[in-house]
């Protein structure tokens, strides 16, 4: 009962956030979500400030177990102007935004945008244009680069080669036609070439191990050879993670989805979710499932790895290098104009 209290703050951020994404009388806006979704006030609050725009606001709930890979989904996607994701399936595969439906509704041009997070993050990661520029960018920077070279005084010290891929960020923004975004996020980020990854990548205690949901408790260490991630070992949640990879069944789940850094300083470490991931000057390097592109610039990662696990890794005190400039040093950035 006391969520929907929450509602009446919501239409007015809603309609907030509406405003951002460019929504216009007559747009067809879909809101997309499922039986187990958590925030249940979302999406009719999301309904009465599409209608208060004057768009044409449409709820599509879809059973619990669904990958979104029939005919209605697929259609339904391909004719929104904007959908507002509120929900998490299919299980597994980091969500909605790793399937074909998501990258044919953008291809058509769907702006989309993920709201998933509680309210009170949705309110302290309220978009604004200093964490959009940081993004835009840093994405600029990430585009041009060939290599990034990860490194911290825990013992991480591991090269990805991403050549000829592009480079997204995230602000919370979907404003433009073929564009996702996630309300709250602040991040930029690029797929590398799957088969390119090298060395080893140490996730030391109180890192952010989001495939599970929590922080780490242990130290674990990945030895990557010829792209894949060949030992992992440590304490329990070295185990843990192996179990998690092995159990999508494929070879995908061991070699890399994403890589690159947070953006908002609003981030909380404390609060595990997109605050992980934003954390001003972190490092996030995921593992999995990548395939999720859009044709807007600087959004889409246009991977190729199809594996079922997708597993985000968010560190701290981490420094990273672009074609051996450093970019990120421990938290604060080197090249200031990205910062
Ligand atoms: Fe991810």
């Amino acid at each position: 009962m006391f969520s929907e209290l929450g509602s009446a703050d919501l239409v007015g951020m809603f309609t907030h956030e509406l405003r951002l994404c460019k929504v216009q009388p007559g747009e067809n806006v879909l809101i997309f979500t499922d039986p187990r979704f958590l925030h249940l006030a979302y999406p009719p609050a999301a309904f009465a400030a599409a209608s208060s725009l004057g768009a044409n606001a449409y709820i599509l709930v879809s059973q619990g177990d669904q990958r979104l890979d029939d005919a209605l989904v697929r259609a339904t996607w391909q004719s929104a102007d904007l959908i507002l994701g509120m929900s998490m399936l299919p299980r597994g595969i980091g969500s909605w935004m790793y399937t074909d439906t998501h990258n044919a509704a953008l291809k058509a041009g769907a702006r989309v945008l993920m709201v998933q997070e509680p309210l009170e993050v949705l309110k302290r990661m309220l978009p604004n244009e200093q964490v959009r520029r940081r993004g835009l960018v840093g994405a600029q920077r990430l585009q041009e680069a060939k290599e990034i070279h990860v490194v911290s005084a825990a013992g991480s010290d591991y090269v990805l080669r991403k050549d000829g891929r592009k480079a997204m960020y995230q602000c919370g923004i979907a404003d433009e036609p073929g564009r996702w975004d996630h309300w709250p996020s602040g991040l930029v980020t690029c797929a590398p070439l799957e088969d390119s990854a090298e060395g080893h990548y140490v996730i030391e205690p109180g890192d952010v191990l989001l495939g599970m949901w929590r922080h780490a408790q242990s130290r674990v260490v990945l030895t990557i050879e010829k792209g894949k991630i060949a030992k992992i070992e440590g304490g329990p949640d070295a185990y843990l993670l192996q179990s998690h990879l092995e159990r999508a069944g494929d070879e995908g789940a061991f070699r890399f989805a994403h890589a690159g850094w947070g953006i908002d300083e609003r981030a909380d470490w404390g609060h595990v979710g997109m605050d992980s991931e934003s954390k001003y000057g972190t490092i996030l390097v995921a593992i999995g499932r990548n395939i999720f592109d859009a044709p807007a610039p600087y959004s889409g990662l246009g991977g190729k790895n199809v594996s079922e696990a997708h597993f985000d890794i968010c560190c701290r005190n981490t420094s990273l290098y672009l074609d051996g400039e450093l970019i990120v040093e421990n938290e604060q950035f080197a090249v200031s104009e990205l910062g």
